[in-house]
């Protein structure tokens, strides 16, 4: 039977800075098709760039933000609300502030009660909305989409997870320490991620060299979460720049 996947569109760009526009120019084409898009945006340190180069196009008026909605793609659980590391913070501080994307227009994850029974209707409520339009999405050096940690298979739900020793070591440079990052998470699972439409993989820097080149060459499983976007069942475009790609 003929392979019903497209493969991902690898895309290789000089710098992170050559990066960051490619995305936000492809964001922008997105955004501004017809009718409204549901935009799932990954926090960490990869596309603060394309969130940077999209809020200077927003604030110069070439980029309308009014028919987006977002989806929160992970969270840290086990921290108050006003906490600075959640990621709904970073979240805010780096796409809905600047993009001007009002509260009515968020889907937040659930952090509190059942949380597994609210991410189940969580999933519920997102398909019977249409779904994602595009999916915003990093690279984790362990193979992590979201923190869909491995193992994680395709068919996985939207849940809570225990962050692996890999992703607590690479999250400490986001708040000073090992022992200020949370253990436990809550994230969009990997079936829901690989339904949206569209997928956008942004890779930079020579630390995700062997994840990359692993998650689009290597064999598709569990052990490395992102080459599933090789069965993804939308278009998928992996932004990678040169050092990410060659390694140097
Ligand atoms: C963040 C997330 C993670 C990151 C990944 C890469 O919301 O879901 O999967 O995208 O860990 O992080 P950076 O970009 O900081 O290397």
């Amino acid at each position: 039977m003929a392979d019903p996947h497209v493969e991902p569109q690898v895309q290789v760009v000089d710098d992170a800075a050559w990066l960051a526009r490619a995305a936000a120019d492809l964001v922008s084409s997105v955004v501004h098709a017809d009718g409204p898009v549901t935009v799932v945006p990954a926090t960490g340190e990869t596309p603060v760039g394309t969130y940077a180069e999209l809020a200077a196009r927003h604030a110069r008026g070439a980029l309308d933000t009014t028919r987006v909605s977002v989806v929160q793609l992970d969270e840290y659980l086990g921290l108050a609300a006003d906490d600075r590391r959640t990621l709904f913070g970073w979240m805010d501080r780096t796409v809905l502030t600047p993009l001007a994307i009002d509260d009515g227009r968020v889907a937040r994850l659930p952090t509190d009660g059942d949380v597994d029974g609210a991410c189940a209707e969580f999933d519920r409520a997102l398909a019977a909305r249409g779904g994602i339009d595009l999916a915003i999405l990093g690279l984790g050096t362990n193979g992590h989409l979201g923190f869909n940690e491995p193992p994680s298979d395709a068919a996985s739900a939207t849940r809570t997870v225990e962050l692996t020793p890999d992703t607590i070591g690479a999250n400490a440079r986001y708040w000073g320490g090992e022992d200020d990052v949370p253990t436990r998470a809550v994230t969009l699972g990997l079936r829901t991620l690989l339904d949206a439409r569209r997928i956008l993989l942004l890779v930079s820097g020579a630390s995700k060299h062997a994840i990359v080149r692993r998650a689009l060459e290597g064999p598709v499983g569990e052990d490395v979460p992102a080459s599933f976007v090789r069965e993804a069942r939308g278009s998928v475009t992996v932004l990678v720049d040169r050092a990410a790609w060659e390694g140097e």
